[in-house]
């Protein structure tokens, strides 16, 4: 996988400027960032990762940028602004993504798409010519995967699946832009609470838990750690270099994206889906009227035609 595209900051990113009028209340003290750098900050964000951040995200970027403020020992998102946009902040960009970024996301999240994928597709792609699994491994894509609970509970799923059934192998990729995400999949530590969606059996077998009893984290256990393969990509890329997949799941990053990034973002990863392969969407997201070569299967879930 290539490293994330880089990403350059210069003034003509974000064209034309509003003039600065209605200055907002600063969100707090020391931490102003005008409505003009707002802007510029929205447009760069928008051009670069394609999340689009109206005026009303303004106060969640003040908090968010609080962070790089802190590291850097700047006193205002201005400051702040002017050394980014005037090139005094080399490599800033991908810091900037990772304190954008939303990267919520839970083990079994939407439910209802494991059950599909075992009751439905993975049957489907098993009855295919090439007995997709058997045959040879099958392949899966966590497109925005973020901190690894969807590509883990895939890991899960499948390996269940596959002890049920002789020679059954598959692969497992999960790529995110968010380079501190990426970072905490690999690691795969997560507080205990975060799996108690994995039914009680299944952390016995796949989750390991520290002998210390004040340690309140868990880890996904070696083997599931390797089932998973991650690597940082940007969805904003012209290409993805990666193999065509059998499965993707691309959830709850679609409606960070105006409608034409959604579009591009989709033919794109329409171009990564095998003629008969699944594509799984977040619920709150739909791919209809992209004239995309998809149909749909149920709710959040495309087959590629
Ligand atoms: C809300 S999380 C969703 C995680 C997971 N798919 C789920 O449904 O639980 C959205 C993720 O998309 C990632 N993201 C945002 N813009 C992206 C882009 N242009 N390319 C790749 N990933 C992106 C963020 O870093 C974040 O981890």
């Amino acid at each position: 996988m290539r490293p994330l595209t880089r990403i350059v900051v210069s003034d003509a990113d974000h064209g034309g400027d509003p003039p600065e009028e209605a200055r907002p209340v600063p969100a707090g003290f020391g931490e102003h960032l005008s409505l003009r750098n707002f802007n510029r900050l929205a447009d760069f964000i928008q051009n670069s990762a394609g999340i689009r951040l109206p005026l009303a995200k303004k106060s969640m970027v003040e908090g968010r940028l609080h962070r790089r403020l802190k590291a850097l020992g700047l006193a205002s998102g201005d400051e702040y602004c002017a050394l980014l946009f005037g090139g005094g902040l080399e490599g800033e960009a991908s810091h900037l993504i990772d304190v954008i970024t939303t990267n919520k996301t839970d083990f079994f999240r939407e439910p209802e798409h494991f059950r599909l994928l075992v009751a439905r597709v993975l049957p489907d792609l098993l009855e295919q010519p090439v007995r997709i699994g058997i045959g040879r491994p099958l392949k899966v894509w966590s497109a925005a995967c973020s901190t690894g609970a969807e590509p883990y509970t895939l890991a899960m799923v499948l390996d269940d699946f596959a002890r049920g059934r002789r020679g059954f192998r598959f692969e497992i990729v999960g790529t995110d832009i968010c380079t501190g995400a990426l970072d905490k999949a690999r690691m795969a530590v997560y507080p205990a609470e975060m799996i108690d969606p994995v039914p009680p059996d299944w952390r016995k077998r796949y989750v390991l838990r520290t002998r210390d009893p004040s340690d309140a984290s868990v880890r996904m256990a070696p083997f599931v750690r390797e089932m998973v393969r991650f690597g940082q990509l940007n969805l904003m890329e012209e290409s993805y270099p990666l193999d065509v997949m059998d499965v993707i799941f691309v959830r709850n990053i679609l409606i960070y994206f105006d409608r034409e990034t959604q579009r591009r973002v989709l033919i794109r990863i329409c171009d990564r889906l095998r003629a008969g392969g699944y594509l799984f969407v977040g619920h709150s997201e739909t791919v209809a009227g992209n004239g995309l070569p998809l149909e749909s299967v149920a709710a959040a879930l495309y087959r590629r035609v």
